[in-house]
């Protein structure tokens, strides 16, 4: 009987051996697309392709404070990109942090979060840029590039210290239980190629992330540093400032389009989303929903939820803006926030009971109200609303006042802020938007 299927099976090997060349490329074909695929939830575009441009082309700049570093252009050009690179060199510089010629990488490349990455999926992302990119011939030249941050031995230190061993990681992960194959897929994602922690998880002064992975604890995806200006949340269980109350339904929605009902995205969330999350499939948005969905408050959570006061909303139909921030509030804002501060959610974003409104660090909060921001198109929501700037019309006063209004009405219940706090932010915005000399009344 045994023999027998051998025998039928070396017959159809047989038979299907002269088209294994085609079926051979097509495998290598699902290769390509399944690394398209990692390369897309790894978001490797969000920094090494620049807007407009061929795509990994290499771009975005980081500016530390030694110098400008733009992220190198990785297409499969054997000259200005990767083509050189094996593919176990590949995968060392993605999950080491060792370039091809042996020296560190600035930790700005989130291998620390890529060395949680399975092999099947390197060999994939390998496959997709040496067969799948387009070769482009030009460098990124790094002309910012001075001494001390050309000299690289410190980020060798650096890894010694933080960076964790992929092969140590990968039992870790191994010997971890789930209660649902969807949230070990989630915290794969999140943890792994997503590298959501890269930016919403706190910075150590040695810039490390404290944390690495729910197991590290509740520091762990509990809002970063802001980047740029911008302040990545909290995204674990707190009520009023992180995403306690958002349901699954609401995180798969604001991964695909970059709006919910409670918020719309900005900072570098909108290049994860466009770059990334509005490109994965449902069933990976819901697995990251879930795995969020699994992380417990932090520790310093404000006591209470948040429920919805209309003691300010009354207050401003009664027709009483006696208060500055009041009044400010009426005159620039409610017209597309409204007085109850509800907004015209996916729209215009509802402030009442917003986390970003909310959230203990106010910077992003005051940014956004000094430069106004575009909701950007997305494939599943495709039109653009935009939120005009402040800054030319708004003196420091003016904003913290009408910031300090919105923090505190609806039952928001967030400290207010001060001049000194807007100050601090304006002059990190480009010279663009100088403080205006006649404050909106
Ligand atoms: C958050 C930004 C960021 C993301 C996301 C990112 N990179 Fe990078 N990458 C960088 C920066 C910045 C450098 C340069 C670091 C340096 O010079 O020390 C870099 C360097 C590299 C290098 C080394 C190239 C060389 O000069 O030899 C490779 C390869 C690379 N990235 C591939 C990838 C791939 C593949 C992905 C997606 C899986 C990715 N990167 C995602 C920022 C990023
Ligand atoms: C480049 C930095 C960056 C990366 C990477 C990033 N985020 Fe964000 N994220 C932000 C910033 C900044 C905000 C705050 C602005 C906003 O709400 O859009 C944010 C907001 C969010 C919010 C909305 C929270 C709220 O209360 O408004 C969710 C949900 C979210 N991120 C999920 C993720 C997930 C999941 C990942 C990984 C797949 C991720 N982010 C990766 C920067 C980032
Ligand atoms: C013309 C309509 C309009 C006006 C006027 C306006 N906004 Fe907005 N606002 C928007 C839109 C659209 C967004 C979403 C933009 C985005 O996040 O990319 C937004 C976003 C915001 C956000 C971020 C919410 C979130 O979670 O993404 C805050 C905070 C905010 N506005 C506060 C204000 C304040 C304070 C004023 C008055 C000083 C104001 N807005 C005036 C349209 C407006």
């Amino acid at each position: 009987m045994k023999r027998n299927i051998a025998r039928c099976l070396l017959a159809v090997a047989g038979l299907v051996a002269p088209i294994l060349p085609a079926s051979g490329a097509r495998a290598q074909d699902d290769v390509v697309a399944r690394g398209e695929y990692v390369a897309i939830a790894s978001d490797c575009g969000a920094c090494h392709t620049v807007p407009g441009g061929a795509p990994f082309a290499g771009g975005l700049a980081f500016h530390l404070p030694t110098g400008t570093l733009y992220a190198p252009n990785i297409t499969p050009d054997p000259k200005a990109g990767i083509g050189q690179y094996s593919e176990a060199e590949f995968a060392r510089a993605l999950q080491k942090g060792i370039r091809r010629d042996g020296s560190s990488l600035y930790p700005a490349m989130p291998y620390p979060s890529y060395a949680r990455m399975t092999d099947e999926d390197m060999h994939a992302l390998y496959v997709y840029f040496m067969r799948g990119v387009k070769p482009v011939a030009t460098p990124i030249v790094q002309d910012g590039m001075t001494w001390p941050l050309s000299m690289r031995w410190p980020l060798t230190i650096w890894r010694w210290l933080f960076a964790p061993d992929p092969q140590a990681v990968r039992q870790a992960m191994a010997a971890r239980q789930f209660p649902d194959p969807l949230v070990a897929r989630g915290s794969y994602l999140v943890e792994g190629p997503g590298h959501c922690g890269a930016c919403h998880t706190p910075r150590a002064i040695t810039m490390q992330e404290k944390a690495l992975t729910a197991q590290d604890g509740p520091l762990y995806l509990s809002g970063g540093d802001a980047v740029d200006g911008w302040r990545p949340v909290s995204l674990r269980g707190e009520d009023r400032t992180g995403l306690g109350r958002w349901s699954e339904q609401d995180i798969t929605r604001f991964l695909a389009t970059g709006r919910m009902p409670l918020g719309a995205a900005f900072g570098g969330m909108t290049d994860a989303i466009g770059h990334g999350t509005q490109h994965m499939s449902d069933e990976d948005r819901l697995a990251i929903a879930r795995y969020l969905k699994t992380l417990s408050p932090t520790a310093h959570t404000v006591a209470g939820g948040w429920t919805y006061d209309p003691a300010a909303s009354q207050a401003l139909h009664a027709g009483d803006v006696s208060a500055r921030g009041a009044r400010l509030y009426v005159d620039s804002c409610a017209a597309c926030h409204r007085t109850d501060g509800h907004g015209y959610p996916t729209t215009f974003p509802p402030l009442a009971g917003n986390p970003v409104v909310m959230d203990p660090v106010p910077d992003s909060l005051i940014r956004i109200v000094l430069e106004g921001n575009t909701l950007r198109a997305t494939r599943q929501a495709p039109s653009a609303f935009v939120m005009p700037g402040f800054a030319a019309r708004m003196d420091d006063g003016a904003v913290a006042d009408t910031v300090t209004f919105i923090r505190a009405a609806w039952g928001n219940g967030a400290p207010g802020v001060t001049a000194a706090d807007v100050g601090r932010v304006r002059r990190t915005l480009s010279p663009a938007h100088p403080p205006a000399s006649l404050p909106m009344n």
